[in-house]
């Protein structure tokens, strides 16, 4: 198959490839395209065969359901059941958005979407191209991250290319994605709110606006070999670099002391902080920053491409620098860190 890559300016400039994607999508077939966390890989909601597609590109477990995207909060009563008022107040601040949110669903979406479960996840998005193809296409639409199942998600159209040229007919490039992680996910079926990924609208934002909001402690722990989980994603490896990765849980005087003395002949790259760089000069290894200690929405932004900048060195070991914890957005670049590192950790 050849894929095609379609770079988009403006809306209006745009309209023309924006409805031959709406169209592609409404008739069974899938395609990539940008939002404002990541970029996403798309199929009618609606359609059980066209969403097949999407898990065969990806190579994606069975098991691990997709979230549905909309175009309009009018869109929401149609695939689920009840709206609890605080998704209502959710909406209302962060929709459109980097948020998630988990409700009881209705017949029409096919068990392939939700991998059997009785829920399903819904997202509108904020970037103006995601909602102008959802609504181009007319139906919601199914979308994972447009990655192979396992590696960092993309956050700009190449990424996509580098893991699904030739397995899916169309990428539209929007440009790089603005906060560069995945969504805030939030499970409002049980009587507390749950987070079960941490993302763009983090979770102070979320207790201000609906009160208390329990944090699964599987975001900052591993999971078990066959141990039950609320969100299936959870279990999988992700945004994992060959090279193992292990963060350094210390300060930077220390940092430099440790990997000084464990090169060891072998091939080191250290992802750091901006600031850091140079710091790390004398060691004569591989640095690469994923933004500025200061700014922890620049993390965000440059953490999966940083990861897959990594990918490529054929290094032996990476040793990463990761963000002091809060209740920002740090806990989704510290998830996502822990992760790619299979939460391997030295105190230093
Ligand atoms: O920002 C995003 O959310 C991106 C863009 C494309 O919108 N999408 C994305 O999708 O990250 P994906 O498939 O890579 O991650 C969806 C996560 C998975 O961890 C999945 O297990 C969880 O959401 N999920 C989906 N439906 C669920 C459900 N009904 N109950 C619990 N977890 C669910
Ligand atoms: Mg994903």
């Amino acid at each position: 198959m050849v894929t095609e890559l379609i770079v988009l300016k403006t809306l209006n400039d745009s309209f023309e490839d924006i409805i031959r994607a709406g169209e592609l999508l409404r008739g069974g077939d899938i395609a990539a395209i940008p939002t404002e966390t990541v970029y996403g890989l798309a199929a009618s909601a609606l359609s059980e065969s066209a969403v097949k597609k999407i898990f065969e590109a990806k190579g994606r477990p069975q098991d691990n359901p997709l979230i549905v995207h909309i175009s309009d909060f009018s869109e929401l009563e149609k695939i689920v059941c009840e709206v609890p008022e605080n998704a209502k107040k959710l909406a209302m601040k962060f929709w459109p958005g980097p948020l998630t949110m988990i409700f009881k669903k209705k017949d029409c979406i096919p068990d392939i979407v939700t991998a059997g479960l009785p829920s399903v996840a819904v997202r509108l998005p904020s970037n103006k191209f995601a909602r102008a193809v959802i609504h181009a296409a007319g139906v919601p639409l199914a979308a994972p991250s447009a990655n192979t199942s396992g590696k960092p998600s993309p956050t700009m159209a190449s990424h996509v290319l580098d893991d699904l040229d030739g397995k899916i007919p169309m990428i539209l490039d929007g440009g790089p994605c603005s906060v560069g992680l995945e969504s805030t996910v939030i499970d409002l079926t049980s009587d507390t709110p749950v987070l079960l990924r941490p993302g763009g609208v983090t979770l102070a934002e979320i207790r201000e606006t609906i009160g208390a909001c329990e944090l699964n402690p599987k975001i900052l722990e591993p999971v078990e070999e066959d141990e039950k989980v609320a969100s299936p994603g959870m279990k999988y490896k992700h945004y994992a670099p060959s090279a193992p990765v292990v963060i350094l849980d210390g300060d930077i005087e220390n940092a430099k002391k440790y990997i000084k003395s464990n090169i060891n002949g072998k091939k080191v790259a250290i992802l750091c902080f901006d600031e850091e760089i140079k710091f790390f000069d004398e060691l004569n290894v591989t640095v690469i920053s994923y933004g500025s200690a200061e700014s922890p929405e620049t993390l965000a932004r440059g953490l999966f491409s940083a990861l897959r900048k990594l990918d490529t060195l054929g290094v032996d070991i990476i040793y990463a620098r990761e963000p002091r914890m809060s209740d920002g957005i740090e806990l989704a670049v510290l998830n996502r860190l822990s992760r790619a590192a299979a939460f391997s950790r030295i105190s230093i």
